[in-house]
């Protein structure tokens, strides 16, 4: 019997353990803040930003949003990042990728205070990420990290094979589940594009975790027996639905729920974990930056 991880159910018990911690920095009259700064109109990046805007008001942080036009010089935004990095309200913001094709977002997170870095882009939480002693833990490998511990499954031991090795998503979970603690202590491979024999390498794994942007690039025959799936591909696919498409993931669901002992399904699965853990960095650097001890999940 293959068990469903639901996100959405692990998420809101991250928020529920994040509420007494934005409690108990309400005592010492701290709000944490969060602004989300978008350049242009992508439709996609409107929607993101306006959900984690949503999450603020849900959990009583204050959520601030900048918007830039499309048009808007690298310079105008380095000015509101500097505005950023002053303001004593906002602990942590993130500039939405992608950025237009004028601005070099290399240079954009070079430019982020490293302490407000909430997304854990800027080369400096990088680094202390590799280096074992991370700061702010990227929201979607957190995400993953998270939904493994709530369902008792280990990575200490395990063969993981990560399928993608972007730097949002596939470069720092592979860091975090090397770690050298709880949470990690996995033997990982990192599959991309340039891989040979790709299925060899996620048939020899305990544990899949697929963020390629294929849909349902990952199908059960690329499984062994029991494995557990983590799904973080959400794609929109063509589809016979009122909005004319649906959302599908990295991997073919019902070949492998055949296969996996633990899946995640698409949606519900780690975009609501994404979400969570951008609450979560805003309240620990609240935390940091104003000296108020608190006990994070
Ligand atoms: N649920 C969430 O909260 C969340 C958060 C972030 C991303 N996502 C989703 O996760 C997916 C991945 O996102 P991303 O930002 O990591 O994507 P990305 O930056 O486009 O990276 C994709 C990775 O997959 C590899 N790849 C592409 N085609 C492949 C193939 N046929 N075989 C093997 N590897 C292949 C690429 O290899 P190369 O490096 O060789 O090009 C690259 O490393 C997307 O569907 C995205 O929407 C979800």
């Amino acid at each position: 019997m293959t068990r469903v991880i639901d996100g959405n159910a692990v998420a809101e018990d991250v928020r529920s353990d994040l509420s007494a911690c934005v409690d108990s920095l309400a005592d010492a009259d701290v709000v944490p803040g969060l602004a989300t700064v978008l350049v242009g109109n992508d439709p996609a990046s409107e929607t993101y930003v306006s959900m984690k805007q949503r999450d603020c008001e849900e959990m009583g942080l204050n959520g601030v949003h900048v918007e830039l036009e499309a048009e808007a010089s690298p310079e105008e935004l380095y000015d509101t990042i500097e505005d950023l990095n002053a303001d004593p309200e906002i602990h942590g913001y993130l500039v939405q990728d992608p950025v237009p094709d004028h601005i070099d977002y290399d240079e954009v997170l070079r430019r982020i205070d490293p302490a407000k870095d909430v997304d854990g882009f800027h080369p400096a939480n990088v680094g202390r990420l590799v280096g074992g002693n991370p700061r702010f833990k990227p929201c979607t490998p957190h995400g993953v990290q998270k939904l493994l511990e709530a369902a008792e499954i280990d990575p200490e031991g395990k063969d993981v094979t990560i399928v993608g090795r972007s730097s949002i998503v596939g470069k720092p979970l592979a860091n975090l589940l090397l770690q050298k603690t709880d949470g990690g202590n996995a033997t990982v491979t990192v599959c991309h594009s340039r891989t040979v024999d790709m299925a060899a390498k996620t048939r020899g794994a305990d544990i899949v975790i697929a963020a390629v942007g294929v849909p349902e690039l990952v199908d059960g025959s690329m499984l062994s027996e029991g494995a557990v799936v983590i799904d973080v591909g959400v794609n929109r696919v063509e589809a016979d639905t009122e909005k004319g498409y649906e959302l599908v993931g990295d991997v073919e669901y019902e070949s492998a729920e055949g296969k996996a002992s633990v899946i995640t399904p698409v949606p519900g699965g780690v975009g609501p974990m994404t979400r969570a853990m951008l609450l979560y960095n805003t309240v620990k650097a609240a935390g940091e930056q104003e000296g108020v001890t608190i006990d994070l999940p």
